[in-house]
């Protein structure tokens, strides 16, 4: 008899099998409970250099993995709508070269971060694919 493993989808409480969309199609679970499968990387360097890495899902964007985790300093006060600009993020090189050019909305709400740079990007315009494994993100000193 096979015996089909669920696991829980952890962005929206539903139950689906490992490697194959959740039943809401929401995104691709490809990490069970133990937490050991390969999944793209991202770590967070905190203005005091402070560093800390966490495994994000496909699909989500870089603000939803750090609200996942508690990252501090990713406030994203508008919950990703891309209206408040306090889930500012520096993206280091290669990974920023790889990422498409920010909508227009995007480039609005830059005006408005703290400390802009050449690689400032809103963290919640940033979508999580393998391709970005290892991606390193600095956050700034304070939001906007
Ligand atoms: S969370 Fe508000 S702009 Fe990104």
């Amino acid at each position: 008899m096979l015996a089909v493993r669920l696991v829980v989808c952890e962005r929206r409480s539903l139950r689906s099998t490992p490697g194959r969309l959740c039943i809401m199609g929401c995104h691709e679970l490809r990490r069970d409970s133990s937490g050991d499968r390969n999944v793209p990387r991202i770590t967070f360097v905190h203005f005091d250099g402070a560093r800390e890495t966490h495994g994000a899902h496909v699909g989500d964007t870089v603000m939803d993995c750090a609200l996942d985790n508690s990252v501090r300093g990713i406030k994203a006060q508008c919950g990703g709508g891309c209206t408040c600009s306090t889930c500012h993020c520096y993206v280091e090189s290669p990974w920023f070269e790889q990422l498409p050019p920010p909508i227009s909305d995007e480039q609005d709400m830059l005006e408005f971060v703290w400390e802009r740079r050449d690689n400032s990007r809103l963290s919640c315009q940033v979508f999580v694919d393998d391709d970005l494994d290892g991606i390193v993100v600095h956050i700034p000193e304070m939001q906007a």
